[in-house]
Formats: C-alpha cells, structure tokens, sequence
C-alpha cells in the first residue's frame, strides 16, 4: 500500500493567511497542519509517501519534511501546477502507484483514528470513511441503505440527502489512475473525487465505513479554529 498526501490548492478560503504561506503549513497547536494526515499514514504502516504540493512553495514543504528518514519512510514529491481537483492526484501519481493500492489523504484533514486495520485487511474496490457531521452541504455526501451500501453520492450538495459526510481519507486499488482519466469537471473548474466513488459504486465495489474519533477538515477559519483547540486539548490531556 502507498499513501499521497495532496496538499496542492491555493487555499483561497484562507485568505489573507494563505497569501504568504501553504494552508498545509499554517499551524496547528503546535505543528503544521500537514504533519496531522502524515502521521496518520505512518501510524497505519505506509511507509512510502508521495507528498503532491503547489508550484509556488515546493521548497518550504521538502525543508520541512526532508527525504522521509526522520520519520522511517521515504518521501517522493511533485507539483500540481494548477488546482484542478483531487482526482489529478491519481494522474500525477500514476508512476508511484504503479501496481499497488494506494491511499489518499488530503493535506488539511486531521483525524482521531487509526487505520492500520482497514489498511491492513484492504483488498480491492474503493474504500471511503464517513463520519456524522451538522453542515454536510460543505463536503461530499453519502447516502447508504440498511447494509451500509452507497446508494447515493454527491459533491457539496444544496439538499443534502443524509448527513454523512464523506472524509479526506480515500483507500483504492491501481484501477484508480485509470478512473481519474475519466472524470470531466462537473460544476466548477475543478474535477471532484465523487466522480471516482462513483464509478466504483457502479460496479457495487465501494465500502462505506462510518469513523468514531474526531475528523477536522481545517479548510476554514472555523475549522482551522477547532483544529487548534482540538490539538491543545489533546496535548494537555498527554500531560495530565
Ligand atoms: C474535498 C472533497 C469532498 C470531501 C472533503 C473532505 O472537498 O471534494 O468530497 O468531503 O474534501 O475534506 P474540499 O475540502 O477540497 O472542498
């Protein structure tokens, strides 16, 4: 299994913070926020990770992170030289994947859980990991039926039909890169990863898992906000 950290974008929610500086690397607590999904891909075991930024702070990222030994893996980097969606990813990662199954995780989540087990037992298909969230219009959307099958998916929606968003956490087999080739923009410049749950769906190999532990999209100054005093509390709590 490999892992991707995306941490591209311009951060445009973020603005004025983002104007000087990567939301990846903006502090969280005590560590920029790109070290939060790096350490959920180590702690899970995947030790070969192709971190993708923007073309316009390659270096502060690689000062910051350096070859991967400091942490036991080895990083490989690229630029994704325009935002143009998540499923570009696939594309610029097509030669690192190679033949394996990778994970995506996207540069500004933090989350509480540990997925060694799912990384671990991962075998074919689509893996994405849900959680129960109070604004589900600000991500993609699943709907699933009494078997916890999706039923639905959609990006963002106005009307959302459940209130289980889908997380940055996304599990593939290789057939990914060839997916991602096929996804058009749908209502904005950027194409959206919904398009390649989707089409796993179609062949009724797409898993829906529902997390526990704590999940922060930091994208915004709110979440940005509750990152912050999430970490603290964690932090203090390690003291006590
Ligand atoms: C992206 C995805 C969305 C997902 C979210 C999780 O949205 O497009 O499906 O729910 O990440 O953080 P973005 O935050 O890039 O707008």
């Amino acid at each position: 299994m490999k892992g991707i950290i995306l941490a591209g974008g311009r951060g445009t929610r973020l603005n004025p913070l983002t104007k000087i500086t990567s939301k990846q690397l903006l502090p969280v607590y005590n560590k920029p926020m790109v070290f939060f999904p790096l350490e959920t891909l180590l702690k899970s075991g995947i030790k070969e990770i192709l971190i993708i930024v923007s073309n316009d702070r390659p270096g502060d990222f690689m000062r910051l992170l350096g070859s991967g030994k400091e942490f036991g893996a080895k990083f490989t980097y690229e630029i994704q030289d325009e935002p143009k969606g998540l499923p570009e990813a696939f594309i610029i990662g097509k030669d690192f994947i190679g033949d394996d199954n990778v994970v995506l995780i996207l540069g500004d989540n933090i989350f509480e859980e540990d997925f060694s087990e799912e990384i671990k037992n991962f075998k074919k298909g689509g893996k994405i990991f849900v959680k129960e969230v109070s604004d589900p219009e600000r991500f993609g959307v699943v709907e699933v039926n009494e078997n916890n099958k999706a039923i639905s998916i959609e990006e963002k929606p106005k009307n959302p039909k459940s209130n289980l968003a889908i997380t940055g956490m996304y599990i593939y087999d290789n057939r990914v890169s060839e997916f991602a080739n096929n996804v058009k923009p749908l209502f904005r410049d950027e194409t959206d990863i919904t398009e390649i749950h989707k089409q796993y769906m179609s062949l009724n190999e797409l898993e829906v898992k529902k997390i526990n532990g704590e999940w922060i999209d930091a994208g915004t100054f709110e979440s940005l906000y509750k990152a912050n005093s999430f970490i603290r509390q964690k932090e203090l709590n390690k003291k006590d």
